[in-house]
């Protein structure tokens, strides 16, 4: 059986979200088929996986074939808890304790994945940030809690040459900070210690993938404002690019089924969490690859 890759959101011009099947991701993948996945994440940047059964392992290995795994940042900024995952690889994005019950309405680490509802980029807070997530599915609500992602390249691409000419060189400062800061998460719930591991850092605002050769804007909910400029015309830069960048033709809503494993790249989309009656379990685990060096380190 050889894979297939089929559009879900294309028009002739954009590539945008593909569902691949005729594979098991849970065997042993063969270089052709590697390769295959690899030209379709950088033609399309989200890929969809559907039936899949993986443990935390095997998702942990399917995911090391498309490069170095980064270590969870949730552990460093949640020092001292139970982790309900044993694989330091894989961040625990559910809403479930270390004893696997419903996170408390006021739980910490509740309030920190919060922000996962902001339109993010994975891990643009590190100095070499994400490249590919890859997220699995193991117990969705019955009721929303979808996932949209934003095509970074055909925002971009939508801009006139006035604005892709004055966005020429900048460069973003990105803070996990700032993003849990937009929901007022109270900063004393995390130790000196954890404020200290996580500091900001610059990144490029525009990037080109190494994949497709196409520019892309790199914002997220982490980016506070723009080196060199008045914090207050970043910050506004940043709104304006933002609203720009989420606009409908460049938005696809992933409606989860368990068992889907989703494969996005964060060098050139932006995704967020939807809603969902935060009572019921919802349980997706995520793994993902290290980008090869800090964004200014690498081609603009
Ligand atoms: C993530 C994330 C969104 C969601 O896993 O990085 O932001 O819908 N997830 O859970
Ligand atoms: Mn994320």
């Amino acid at each position: 059986m050889s894979i297939t890759v089929a559009p879900s959101r294309s028009t002739p011009t954009q590539d945008f979200v593909a569902e691949i099947a005729g594979i098991d991701l849970a065997q042993p993948l063969k270089p052709a088929d590697r390769d295959a996945i690899e030209d379709a994440i950088n033609r399309y940047a989200v890929v969809v996986f559907r039936g899949q059964k993986l443990s935390d392992a095997q998702q942990i290995d399917f995911s090391a074939q498309f490069g170095p795994i980064h270590s969870s940042a949730q552990r460093a900024r949640h020092q001292g808890i139970k982790h309900r995952l044993e694989r330091t690889e894989i961040a625990d994005i559910s809403n479930l304790d270390g004893e696997g019950k419903v996170l408390e309405a006021n739980a910490k680490r509740r309030l920190d994945w919060l922000a996962n509802r902001l339109w993010h980029t994975d891990a643009s807070f590190r100095a070499i940030p994400g490249a590919l997530s890859l997220l699995y599915a193991h117990v969705i609500p019955d009721e929303g809690g979808d996932t949209e992602f934003a095509d970074m390249r055909a925002a971009y691409d939508a801009l006139d040459t006035a604005a892709k000419n004055k966005l020429d060189g900048l460069v973003a400062i990105h803070s996990i900070w700032h993003s849990r800061g937009q929901l007022d998460v109270d900063k004393n719930k995390y130790t000196a210690e954890e404020q200290a591991s996580l500091p900001p850092v610059p990144q490029r605002l525009v990037r080109t993938h190494p994949g497709s050769h196409r520019k892309s804007l790199y914002l997220a909910a982490h980016a506070s404002h723009i080196e060199g400029m008045p914090i207050p015309d970043g910050r506004l830069l940043l709104m304006d690019l933002m609203e720009h960048a989420v606009k409908p033709p460049f938005v696809h809503a992933h409606k989860w089924r368990e068992g889907d494993l989703v494969i996005w790249d964060n060098r050139c989309t932006m995704h967020r969490a939807r809603p969902f009656d935060t009572t019921k379990v919802r349980d997706l685990r995520r793994v993902t690859t290290r980008d090869v060096a800090p964004t200014l380190e690498q081609a603009a």
